[in-house]
């Protein structure tokens, strides 16, 4: 399938994990890539793998979001997807009682305030275009809490599926759809450093998923895949769980 030929697709926390996998996915199907991310020899080498460029940028910088969108429009002529994924762990004991407001902000900052400016400097591309579709990375705890407690990161990817809900709504038509992808626990660095702090977690969280596994990176890039194509033409708005039945259970 190529549903993505002739499609520019930008992509935030494209070094790695979640990312990673999806800027591999939509360029196997066609898409021209612009990796976003913090990590400068990560971004580059997903660039040259998939033969598209890379922007170092801290996604929470206004300016130099603005630039990643002016960037890529002045370099390839267009901006078709936009995948705000870049995030961090929550903290590692991020209970209300403990939680500093530093650690709460600064969460709030990378999970949330980015994607808010990376809509807000994609989507005038995308009216001026008259389509586009944004994807923007929430999680399952969004929509039902964690067991562990996680609150400021639980917080942040609520306003993430808020912000992406209305969005949808104010643009669907102009031709451009937005949505929340919600994954479940998926195999990736951001995973284990969670882990790592507190191994015990692990099974902890998995007791809560059908699958008894947690997910590949490559199937939640498949979801991202299908939400940013055609294929999801009438789906706007929507929390897309990718979660193994976590939320269902
Ligand atoms: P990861 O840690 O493997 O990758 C995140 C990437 O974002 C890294 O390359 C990092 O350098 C980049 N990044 C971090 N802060 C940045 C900043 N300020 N500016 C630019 N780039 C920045 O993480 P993973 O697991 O792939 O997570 C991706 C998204 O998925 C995050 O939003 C995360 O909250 C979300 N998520 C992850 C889940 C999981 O279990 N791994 C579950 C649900 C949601």
């Amino acid at each position: 399938m190529q549903r993505f030929e002739g499609r520019v697709a930008v992509i935030t926390g494209a070094g790695s994990g979640i990312g990673r996998a999806t800027a591999l996915r939509l360029a196997a199907e066609g898409a021209t890539i612009v990796a976003v991310d913090l990590d400068t020899s990560a971004g580059e080498r997903i660039a040259e793998e998939t033969g598209g460029s890379f922007i170092a940028a801290d996604v929470t910088d206004e300016a130099a979001v603005e630039a990643v969108y002016a960037r890529t429009v002045e370099a390839y002529g267009s901006v078709d997807v936009a995948f705000n994924n870049a995030g961090i762990s929550p903290p590692e004991d991020d209970s209300i009682l403990t939680t500093g407001i530093d650690a709460w902000r600064r969460v709030q900052e990378v999970n949330l305030t980015s994607v808010y400016l990376c809509c807000k400097y994609a989507l005038p591309h995308m009216r001026e275009q008259g389509r586009g579709a944004i994807v923007n990375t929430a999680s399952f705890v969004a929509t039902m809490g964690a067991a562990t407690s996680q609150i400021s990161y639980t917080a942040s990817k609520g306003g993430v599926l808020a912000l992406s809900r209305e969005l949808g709504v104010q643009f669907a038509r102009e031709g451009i759809r937005v949505n929340a992808l919600s994954p479940g626990p998926v195999n990736t660095p951001l995973l284990k450093e969670l882990f790592a702090a507190d191994p015990e977690r692990a099974a902890r969280r998995l007791v809560h998923v059908p699958f008894g596994r947690f997910a590949e990176p490559e199937e939640i890039a498949a979801a991202v895949a299908f939400l940013a194509s055609d294929d999801a033409s009438f789906i706007t708005a929507s929390n897309f769980l990718v979660d193994g039945g976590i939320s269902g259970s």
